[in-house]
Formats: C-alpha cells, sequence, structure tokens
C-alpha cells in the first residue's frame, strides 16, 4: 500500500486499491498518448460522468437538516402512533424548498415553501410532506400536474410566464386562497428558519381504543416569522442564489438550533358530516376559533449533512409512510399523493431508494420485497407469503386500516357541497381580517407588479375580476393600479416593472 502523504490517507480507487498518482494519466512517455489500461483514470472520468440523478419534479431546489423532536403534551387520547406518544423522543430529518425553480433556482423567489419530515420512528419510517402554507392551489389531483407546468417554463422560449401563471389561476377559482397567501407578506420567507410549516390536509389519527379523528397539523417557528419584502427578494436573489440554504447551515454549524413547535387542530370524526364546509377540501383552513391549536411536542435541527446528494437528494419523502395511529383522509390530492411519490422516486433514484442509508427506518425489515438494481438488503427464504417455514406473517388483529364509509356511483364530479364551500371567502377574510393597512398595502403592490410583467388581454381582465372577488375594494386598488401604469407609457415605468425584460428589448 503506498505511503501515506503528511500523514494524509492515501486515495485508494472505488475498490480500495491505492492509486499511484492523483495528478498524472498513464502515457507512453512523458509527450505520447494514454493508455486505455489506465483503469483510475476511466474510473474518474465514468463516475463524473453518472455524477447527477435527475432532480425533483417540483421542488427540485432544496436542502435540509437532521434533529429530533421530543413530545411535550400527552396527546395519546387521540392518537397511539408511538412518536406523538408522552416522554417519546424521535431522530428526525427535514428538506425545506421551493416549488418551481430547478436545482440552481434562487431560493428567494417568490413561491410557497416545502416543508418535508421524515421520522425514524419505532413503527417504521413516517413522513410528513407539508408546505409553509394551510392550503394549496387546487384541489383535485388531475389539475396539480397542469398547475406545476403552468408554473414552470414554456415549450417555446423556456421561459417562466406570469400570463401562463394567471392564466391557470384566473381559471381555478380554487386557487384564490393560496394564491392570495403567496402574494401577500408570507409569499417570501426571510430564512427557512422564520417560517411556519403545515400538513396542509387533513389526516386521520386513531387511538389505542380505534377511535377515529380528523387532525391537521401546523409547526410554529419558534424563531418567530420573519419575511422578505419584493424588494429585498429580488436583491438577494442577485447577491446570493442559495441564501437560504447557507442560513439553516450556518446557524446549525454555529450551534445556533432551528426549532418548531408542533400543534394540531383536532376535529372530532362525526363533524366532518355536518361541518359548514367540507373539511377535507385543501383550499381550505380550519378556523382556529372552531378548532384551536393543541400543543403536541417540539422539533429540532441540530446536524447538518456531511454529504448534501447522498443525505438530501436522495432523501425520499412519501405521504404514503404513514404508521399506526395515523391515516389518510378523503381528501384526493392526498389519496393521489400516496401513490405519486414512491413512483417518482423509482424513476428518479431507482426502485431500491428505501435502502439507501437516509431512507432507511431504524426498526428491522421483515419485508417480502426483494432483488432489484442496486439490491442491497439480503434476504433469506421464505421468500413468499403465506409460508409454513417460519416467514414473517402480517399481524392483522393489530394492525387495522383506518377507515371511513364510502358509497356512491362511480363519477368524475366535485366534492359533495357543505353550506359553506365557496372559493372566495377564506382569501376574503385572510385579506380583511389577517392583514393590517401596511400588509394589504405590500398585498396591492406586489399583484400590480407580478401583473405587469408579461400578463396580456384577457388574462388581465380575469385577474382583476378574481381579485374583486376575494375583496371589491383591493380588486378595484390592483386595477387601477396596473391601469394606471400602462397608461403611464414611460419607458421608466417598464423598467421598474421588468427590468430584464425591458434590458433585452432596449438591447434588440
Ligand atoms: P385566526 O386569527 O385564528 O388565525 C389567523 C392566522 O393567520 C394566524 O395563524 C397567523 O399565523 C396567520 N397569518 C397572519 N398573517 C398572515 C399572512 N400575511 N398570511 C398568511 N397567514 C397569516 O383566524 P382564522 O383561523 O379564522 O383564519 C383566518 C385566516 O387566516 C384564514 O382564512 C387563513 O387565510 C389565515 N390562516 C389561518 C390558519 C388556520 O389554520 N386557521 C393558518 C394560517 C393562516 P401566526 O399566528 O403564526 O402569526
Ligand atoms: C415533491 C407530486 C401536492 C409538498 C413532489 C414530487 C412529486 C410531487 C412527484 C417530487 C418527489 C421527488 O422526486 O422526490 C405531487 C402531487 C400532488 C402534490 C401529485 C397533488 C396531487 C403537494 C402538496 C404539498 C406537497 C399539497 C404540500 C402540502 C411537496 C414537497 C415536496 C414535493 C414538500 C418536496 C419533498 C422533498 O423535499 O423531497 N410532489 N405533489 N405536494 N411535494 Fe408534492
Amino acid at each position: 500500500m503506498a505511503a501515506p502523504t503528511n500523514n494524509r490517507p492515501a486515495t485508494t480507487t472505488d475498490s480500495g486499491a491505492p492509486v499511484e498518482s492523483d495528478e498524472h494519466s498513464l502515457t507512453v512517455g512523458a509527450g505520447g498518448p494514454i493508455l486505455l489500461q489506465d483503469a483510475y483514470l476511466i474510473e474518474q472520468m465514468a463516475q463524473f460522468n453518472r455524477e447527477r440523478i435527475p432532480e425533483r419534479q417540483p421542488h427540485a431546489k432544496g436542502s435540509g437538516a437532521f434533529g429530533r423532536f421530543e413530545v411535550t403534551n400527552d396527546v395519546s387520547q387521540y392518537t397511539k402512533a408511538a412518536v406523538f406518544q408522552p416522554g417519546a423522543k424521535t431522530e428526525m430529518m427535514a428538506r425545506f424548498s421551493t416549488v418551481a425553480g430547478e436545482r440552481g433556482s434562487p431560493d428567494t423567489w417568490r413561491d410557497p415553501r416545502g416543508f418535508a419530515l421524515k421520522f425514524y420512528t419505532s413503527q417504521g419510517n413516517y413522513d410528513m410532506v407539508g408546505n409553509n402554507t394551510p392550503v394549496f392551489f387546487v384541489k383535485d389531483p388531475m389539475k396539480f400536474q397542469h398547475f406545476i407546468r403552468s408554473q414552470k417554463r414554456r415549450a417555446d422560449n423556456n421561459l417562466r410566464d406570469h400570463d401562463m401563471q394567471w392564466d391557470f389561476w384566473t381559471l381555478s377559482p380554487e386557487s384564490a386562497h393560496q394564491v392570495t397567501w403567496l402574494m401577500g407578506d408570507r409569499g417570501i420567507p426571510r430564512t427557512w428558519r422564520h417560517m411556519n410549516g403545515y400538513t396542509s390536509h387533513t389526516y386521520m389519527w386513531i387511538n389505542d381504543k380505534g377511535q377515529e379523528f380528523w387532525v391537521k397539523y401546523h409547526f410554529k417557528t419558534d424563531q418567530g416569522i420573519e419575511c422578505f419584502t419584493q424588494h429585498e427578494a429580488d436583491q438577494m436573489a442577485a447577491a446570493d442564489t442559495d441564501y437560504h440554504t447557507r442560513d439553516l447551515f450556518e446557524h446549525i454549524a454555529a450551534g445556533d438550533y432551528p426549532s418548531w413547535t408542533l400543534y394540531v387542530q383536532i376535529m372530532p370524526y362525526e363533524d366532518a358530516k355536518t361541518y359548514r364546509f367540507n373539511p377535507f377540501d385543501l383550499t381550505k383552513v380550519w378556523p382556529h376559533g372552531d378548532y384551536p391549536l393543541i400543543e403536541v411536542g417540539r422539533m429540532t435541527l441540530d446536524r447538518n449533512p456531511t454529504d448534501n446528494h447522498a443525505e438530501i437528494e436522495q432523501a425520499a419523502f412519501q405521504p404514503n409512510n404513514l404508521v399506526p395511529g395515523i391515516g389518510p383522509s378523503p381528501d384526493r390530492m392526498l389519496l393521489a399523493r400516496l401513490f405519486s411519490y414512491a413512483d417518482a422516486h423509482r424513476a428518479r433514484i431507482g426502485v431500491n431508494y428505501q435502502q439507501i442509508p437516509v431512507n432507511a427506518p431504524v426498526v428491522p425489515l421483515q419485508s417480502y420485497s426483494k432483488d432489484g438494481t442496486m439490491a442491497y438488503r439480503k434476504v433469506t427464504d421464505p421468500v413468499y407469503a403465506p409460508n409454513s417455514k417460519g416467514g414473517p406473517a402480517a399481524d392483522s388483529e393489530r394492525n387495522t386500516p383506518p377507515t371511513w364509509h364510502a358509497d356512491g356511483e362511480i363519477t368524475r364530479a366535485a366534492y359533495v357541497s357543505h353550506a359553506e364551500d365557496d372559493d372566495w371567502s377564506q382569501p376574503g377574510t385572510l385579506v380583511r381580517e389577517v392583514m393590517d393597512d401596511a400588509a394589504r398595502d405590500r398585498l396591492v403592490d406586489n399583484v400590480v407588479g407580478h401583473l405587469l410583467n408579461g400578463v396580456t388581454e384577457p388574462v388581465l381582465e380575469r385577474a382583476f375580476e378574481y381579485w374583486k372577488n376575494i375583496d371589491p375594494t383591493v380588486g378595484k386598488r390592483i386595477e387601477d393600479g396596473v391601469r394606471a401604469k400602462q397608461d403611464e407609457k414611460d419607458p421608466k415605468a417598464e423598467q421598474q416593472a421588468n427590468p430584464a425584460r425591458s434590458s433585452m428589448q432596449q438591447k434588440a
């Protein structure tokens, strides 16, 4: 074995043999051709050519860290999940992200933020794949793919396009609550440490007596909510594309560990049938006045990854990773997500993605899955069930599936309506009752700036109607703001509204 230089470990090939040089290829004489037998050079080139895996379709830009979740309150009357039992401490990881941008895109673009958590529990992995917003743009999974495409890039010029975004939003009135949230102050968090996280969806909790409850999670930041204005975010996007990634890593490295307190809203099972709006509709919140927040515990992030690719890029979150005591609800977005993520991981990482250390559970595996590309876990006989050879057998008595009653003709239809299911009331409440005058002014400015950035008729006219439906006064102010800027016909106004477009036009 080659002697270590200056007490440094000696370089090896991927098969562990010492290499002869980190610098020089094997050649025929100093000026001669390179030899195919230089296996180390070939290994370096071949590995490099295969370093990238496909980025996530949505949520490509992000990073994360490891930590723990500690229960601080007794919620065992609502769930038997081990992770939420009094005194439980569970190792976990988190990944934060933007939705629409690619892996190199700026962290401070206006966009919802992903808030994905993986708890390594004593009952297997539990993943909570949420966002920093309590609602979403659409309520039927049939529209999700179209929604994401409308936020990403056009086919012709490969540019993002506000006209396409507002075309989709104004033809989808159910987006109004999330769009209002996004255009408000919380649409650009100052850092990931300064934002909340939500399940957004309603889930089911089941206690040890088999009683079922509907639940929504709220992870409230202990650092306090802080946001960037559009101007601050634009400046930061130019100064430091990776500002949020850097902020999280540096604070954890310095021992300043961010934490979040988990609260839940609990709805008794029977309430769902008669509640004033559909409690499974992902575009609605449950008002705190109806279902107050109950504290559960605290999540603290205290360890950075040492290999971002292995531990963050290959992290595979999936809403179907549920454990006994936690189940899905009839929210059709959630039900579709139970399929979509594992499918994405098989395509993006490979069929055995759950064997990668960051995705592997801490409990012993007794599954019948076997083989496939890059299988690492060794399986033993018997490889089939049922068997009389001592292989694992499902404990159907202890593990009953979460249930609810469903009946009806097979159909393609909107949700069964409840009394207050409309799309405009909750965003109207947000604008009128949660925002103050200054926050409303910033909302109007943000929307006017966004609309002036390439939105054309008739989409523009529909956008004014959309905002008037949310709030007539705010809608009128948005219309007047856009029309006034259009009337100015002042090149400086155009420069302000869209510096990039304007400078391109000047060059042309
Ligand atoms: P509440 O007054 O009980 O709750 C208002 C919530 O609004 C608080 O949780 C607050 O979060 C949050 N908030 C404050 N400023 C903003 C902002 N600029 N953008 C988004 N959220 C903000 O009222 P209701 O429960 O009746 O809800 C009223 C409206 O508040 C809803 O229509 C919804 O848009 C919004 N909201 C409601 C939530 C809920 O789960 N009920 C959660 C988040 C928003 P914090 O306490 O952390 O400051
Ligand atoms: C990522 C699908 C709705 C939060 C993804 C990915 C897919 C996807 C395919 C990429 C997964 C990967 O490659 O690792 C869908 C579908 C939806 C939906 C089909 C609706 C039908 C939502 C909603 C939320 C959400 C409502 C939040 C409440 C996230 C997050 C990530 C993600 C946080 C990134 C996870 C990570 O950090 O790896 N989604 N999604 N998605 N989605 Fe969704």
